[in-house]
C-alpha cells in the first residue's frame, strides 16, 4: 500500500487556525505551545491558574513529546498527529459529578461523529472505554482526568492519528495503528479535524447534561466489543466473558460462566 506523505503545510498551526477555532467553537481560551510533553499535564497546570469562568480552555500543541494514556499506556505522536486537551469546569456547564464517568464515552461519540464524514462510509467504533477504532485499528485515544484541588475541573485529552504514519511508529504499535489519511477520501488538515471534534463535543456535552438517553443508545450501537470474548482487569480481578454491550451508565457488560458482570471502569487486556 502506498501511503501519501503528510502534507508539509500541516505541520504547524497558524494564527488563522487559532482565529477560526475561537470563532467557530465553544472554546473560550486557547493555550498553544509548539512543543509540550503532554497537553493533559499542561491543562492540569492551567486548571489551578485560570479563573473558573474561563472555560472551556483548549490546550494545543504541534508536537507532544510524552503523551500519556490510561494506566500504563503512552500515546505516540509524530509530525501530522493531532493532540489536544480540553479543560472544562463542570460547575460552569452544570455537569454533575455522577456524569463524569460517562465523559470518556461521550468524547468518543463526538470523535466518531466528527471523523465519520471524512472517511467515506467506514464505520467508527468505540473500544470501551476510551479508544476509537476504524477497520479494526486504533485511530484515536482519549484520556479523561480530574484535576485535583479545590477548583473542580475535568480534562478531556484527545489524540488522533491524522497525517502521521505507521512507518515511524514504535514496532509494538504498528499492527494496531491507523491514521485518518490511510482511510480518508481526500487530504485532511488537522485544524478541520479539531474544529469538527470541538463542535461535536459542545453538542455532546450538552446531551450529557440533559439528554442522556440519546448518548447511551449511541455508545451501545458503536461498541466494538459486543459479541466478542473480552478480558478485563477490574478492581484487581481478571474477568473474561462474552461482551453484551455497554449499558446506560457506561458500564461494559460481560456474560461469564458464573453470571453477568458489569464493569464501570477497568482495562481491556485482550479481545478476540
Ligand atoms: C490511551 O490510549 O490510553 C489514551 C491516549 C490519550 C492521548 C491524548 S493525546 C492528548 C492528551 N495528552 C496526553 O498526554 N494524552 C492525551
Amino acid at each position: 500500500m502506498t501511503i501519501p506523505k503528510a502534507p508539509s503545510t500541516d505541520l504547524r498551526f497558524s494564527s488563522a487556525d487559532f482565529d477560526r477555532i475561537l470563532a467557530s467553537t465553544f472554546v473560550e481560551h486557547l493555550d498553544y505551545c509548539s512543543e509540550l510533553t503532554s497537553t493533559n499535564t499542561r491543562a492540569m497546570q492551567l486548571a489551578g491558574e485560570l479563573p473558573d469562568h474561563v472555560s472551556p480552555v483548549l490546550v494545543l500543541t504541534d508536537n507532544q513529546t510524552a503523551g500519556r494514556g490510561r494506566g500504563t499506556n503512552y500515546w505516540w505522536s509524530d509530525n501530522g498527529s493531532l493532540t489536544f486537551s480540553l479543560l472544562v469546569r463542570p460547575l460552569e456547564i452544570q455537569l454533575p459529578a455522577s456524569r463524569w464517568p460517562q465523559l470518556s464515552l461521550t468524547a468518543g461519540i463526538a470523535v466518531c461523529d466528527a471523523l465519520e464524514p471524512l472517511i467515506g462510509g467506514l464505520k467508527l467504533r468505540i473500544k470501551w472505554p476510551n479508544d476509537v477504532f476504524v477497520n479494526g485499528r486504533k485511530v484515536c485515544g482519549i484520556l479523561v482526568e480530574a484535576a485535583s484541588g479545590q477548583r473542580r475541573s475535568v480534562i478531556i485529552g484527545i489524540g488522533v492519528n491524522v497525517n502521521n504514519s505507521a512507518v515511524q511508529a514504535p514496532p509494538e504499535l504498528q499492527e494496531a495503528f491507523v491514521a485518518l489519511r490511510d482511510v480518508a477520501t481526500g487530504p485532511i488538515r488537522r485544524v478541520d479535524v479539531l474544529v469538527a471534534i470541538l463542535q461535536q463535543l459542545d453538542s455532546r456535552l450538552k446531551y450529557l447534561v440533559s439528554g442522556f438517553d440519546a448518548l447511551s443508545n449511541e455508545w451501545s450501537e458503536r461498541c466494538l466489543l459486543t459479541g466478542r470474548t473480552v478480558e478485563i482487569e477490574y478492581n484487581a480481578r481478571r474477568i473474561s466473558g462474552l461482551c453484551r454491550g455497554i449499558d446506560h451508565d457506561g458500564a461494559i457488560l460481560l456474560d461469564t460462566p458464573t453470571g453477568r458482570e458489569r464493569c464501570l471502569s477497568g482495562v481491556v487486556i485482550k479481545f478476540d
